[in-house]
């Protein structure tokens, strides 16, 4: 499973930019539930408090046009007063300083550009069983010599109608005449059909889902009669300007058992579109989905004249963000070697479709590729990756195309080492422009999504990429003005020795307000990330964001231990089938190192917090008061209670058989987990406790949590359960959000 910010992994606690979140929840004012309240969160001018960062702007990842002198960006913002997610675009000038212009889109939907100066936008269109997905076309002025640079001179104009509400994902192919874009259909692969057999299984008479194979259900959802497809349609645009959709709706994956993009957070980022063919990824139609990983790439005429022909070469596991060159003769994807493995390295693979070879680019470098894009002239291919706790842009030149398919062709140096071209913050979103520019997108611990642009590119010498500097201009400030008063710390790194003497990484997070050598008197909190291979990167969060807990007062502290991934593969797959062992040496020698160099920290005043794997550490950590941790409280967050049910009760196997080495009534892998099992130390549990989980949780269910409520409460310890009947392993709903941080900081107060 893989998350749209490029996490590759199965037992998340955090992420990045959280997707736009449903409305509306049945709670309610905040006065009502200010009544009830016994606590209250600290606030002033200067606390970035949870409300705020409920309240804050949400931007998502910048897209350029053709000419690359526009960016489009997507931003929702929730307004607590008004119970309601505002949602806009914002067209970004990129080569002047003319303001940025704001689009509200009262009934939200999705927006991407249909030309160099026209939005496409598709908004859902009617009620009940009539509604449709409609697309729109604005189309934007941008003349900086006019008094009025930027903005829309008409009314957006109707395009066209898809047959359902659920159209999305679209991608034009401008040369081609047609627009790609991703539906659900049923068995038929009818589009046409897809609301009639709707209709039809919302009467069959019962409300029975039946299953025959895996999945039954996935990550907060049952799986029903219908299944994600990619479609093209005709979109032209006439000599007047008129743009509009054809009729024909062509499933170009027919017949093959091909679902893409691949559920549950596929995206664009899973198919790429040409002037003649379309690349995807897909999970192999022969594989039963819930034990294995491997996808396979496939290309297929746009048109869908033709049947999809594979490119990979079926060795392979996951692959993910197929993409084509500029010129359309050559693919690109990353690729893992190993099915059922998740968090294995990714390779870049490099197809070239005049001469038939693969090649694997990227063989010998520790590091895992996410997003490509190759530069408009094919040269060069970019990237970000996971490095050192930062999400960096990297660069590569493509090679020359081997006389054969390889995986480990002998490439001269320059083709051998990523040269980084950024070194902070979480980039997204790469997408090389004309005349050396890059557009990319940026968050970090201090501020969420902004645009930016790199110059200079032309001036790169691969072979020595140290005499280049690169030229960064930040083009939007979406939060600015609302982070302008908050005292939004940095994070610092630091580093210690941990298990088997590696250099282990955390990141620490002062106070405000916090004085060096002043009088010991600040309670910590230390957050445990899931995955487990995942990582605290320099990247903003609306779900577990250190600057939070920093501002209410904590020193806060999130280390990246064994398992972390982006500090080489070795530490990653060091937490294989030793879940309870290795991390929580690092986590005890970082928890040292900090209150040895931090005397303003008052180890009585300790609390701990995790969600999904991190959850399973506080659970673990409950039954092991040997580590001395001497936390005064903790809080599990949709955390594994018990790892033997869990080999049976998640919803994708292959990831419990590769975390411990083999199916879950295997001998030695039942020893292995009955040694690293919460649920079997539970007699030693004696920390207040605070246990909360989503039902939609369908990655660890929610009898993980009830479970560990219980053993809580039979033992006598202080212990409180929360339920969200309406969240999956994360918590997305703004005013659930804002109640998940009342409850965990009442919880924390409470005991410190
Ligand atoms: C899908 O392919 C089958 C033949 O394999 C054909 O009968 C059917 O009409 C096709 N459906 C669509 C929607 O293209
Ligand atoms: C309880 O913790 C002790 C150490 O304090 C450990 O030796 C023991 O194995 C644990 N036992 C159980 C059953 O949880």
């Amino acid at each position: 499973m893989r998350f749209p910010a490029g996490f590759p992994i199965t037992l998340i606690g955090l992420a990045a930019q959280a997707p736009l979140s449903p409305t509306n929840p049945p709670e309610p004012a905040p006065a009502a539930m200010a009544a009830q309240q016994d606590f209250t969160f600290k606030d002033s001018a200067s606390i970035f408090s949870p409300l705020n960062l409920v309240e804050l702007s949400r931007p998502g990842t910048g897209q350029a046009n053709g000419v690359g002198d526009l960016a489009l960006v997507p931003v929702s913002r929730y307004s607590l007063k008004d119970k309601k997610d505002y949602k806009s675009i914002f067209i970004v000038p990129i080569e002047s300083t003319v303001q940025p212009l704001e689009i509200p889109l009262a009934s939200g939907g999705e927006a991407f550009w249909l030309d160099d100066r026209t939005v496409g936008h598709a908004v859902d269109q009617g009620e009940g069983k009539d509604k449709v997905k409609a697309l729109y076309a604005h189309s934007v002025k941008f003349d900086t010599d006019s008094p009025i640079a930027l903005g829309l001179p008409d009314s957006p104009k109707l395009v066209g109608k898809f047959p359902t509400a659920t159209a999305g994902n679209f991608k034009l192919s401008a040369e081609a005449n047609v627009l790609v874009f991703s539906d659900y259909v049923h068995a038929d692969g009818d589009l046409k059909k897809a609301k009639e057999h709707d209709e039809a299984w919302e009467n069959r008479g019962d409300s029975a889902f039946v299953y025959d194979e895996t999945f039954e259900r996935h990550w907060d959802t049952w799986v029903g009669p219908k299944r994600s497809s990619l479609f093209s349609v005709p979109l032209t645009r006439a000599p007047d300007g008129t743009w509009s959709l054809g009729s024909e709706f062509t499933n170009l994956l027919n017949g093959t058992g091909h679902h893409c993009p691949v559920e549950p957070f596929g995206g664009t980022e899973d198919f790429d579109v040409s002037a003649t063919h379309v690349v995807y990824t897909a999970k192999d139609p022969k594989l039963p989905a819930a034990m294995h990983t491997k996808q396979n790439i496939y290309i297929v005429d746009v048109h869908g004249q033709s049947k999809p022909r594979e490119l990979t070469s079926g060795k392979q596991g996951a692959t993910h963000s197929p993409v084509f060159s500029v010129q359309g003769d050559r693919a690109a994807w990353t690729e893992l070697d190993k099915d059922g493995a998740e968090a294995d390295r990714a390779k870049i693979v490099i197809y070239d479709l005049k001469k038939d070879v693969r090649y694997t680019l990227t063989q010998h470098w520790d590091r895992s590729p996410e997003a490509l894009a190759f530069s408009q002239d094919g040269k060069l291919i970019y990237f970000t990756a996971g490095d050192i706790a930062r999400i960096k842009v990297f660069v590569l030149p493509v090679p020359p195309t081997p006389a054969e398919s390889t995986t480990d062709p002998d490439l001269p140096a320059e083709y051998r080492t990523p040269v980084a071209l950024t070194s902070s913050g979480a980039a997204s979103g790469a997408q090389p422009l004309s005349a050396g520019r890059l557009l990319f997108t940026r968050s970090s611990l201090t501020s969420p999504n902004d645009v930016f642009v790199l110059r200079g590119l032309e001036h790169l010498d691969v072979r020595a990429p140290a005499t280049f500097t690169p030229d960064v201009q930040q083009l939007t400030r979406f939060a600015a003005d609302a982070l302008e008063e908050k005292s939004l710390v940095e994070g610092e790194d630091f580093w210690f020795e941990g298990a088997e003497g590696k250099r282990v990484h955390g990141w620490l997070l002062k106070p405000p307000g916090f004085k060096e050598g002043e009088k010991k008197k600040w309670p910590i909190v230390m957050l445990i990330h899931g995955g487990p291979q995942g990582a605290w990167e320099d990247q903003w969060s609306t779900r577990w964001n250190p600057n939070i807990f920093a501002n209410q007062g904590y020193f806060t502290i999130a280390i990246n231990p064994t398992g972390s991934t982006s500090f080489g593969q070795e530490f990653t797959d060091a937490i294989t089938e030793d879940w309870g062992g290795k991390p929580f040496v690092d986590l005890r020698k970082g928890w040292d190192y900090i209150l040895e160099h931090y005397p303003e920290v008052d180890p009585d005043r300790a609390v701990a917090a995790g969600a999904s794997y991190g959850g399973y550490a506080i659970n673990w950590i409950q039954g092991h008061p040997e580590f001395g941790f001497g936390f005064k409280a903790l809080v599990c967050h949709d955390g594994v209670f018990s790892t033997t049910y869990n080999g049976y009760s998640t919803d994708e196997l292959f990831f419990f058989n590769h975390e411990w080495g083999g199916l879950p009534w295997e001998p030695k892998v039942k020893a292995i987990i009955a040694k690293f099992d919460p649920m079997n130390f539970v007699s030693n549990w004696s920390t207040p406790q605070l246990v909360i989980h989503g039902s939609k949780d369908y990655r660890l269910p929610e009898t993980d949590g009830i479970g560990a409520f219980h053993a809580l409460q039979e033992r006598g310890v202080p212990s409180r359960l929360v339920i969200f009947p309406d969240e999956n392993h994360w918590v997305l709903n703004p005013r659930n959000s804002l109640k998940w941080h009342y409850e965990v900081f009442r919880w924390f107060d409470k005991f410190v």
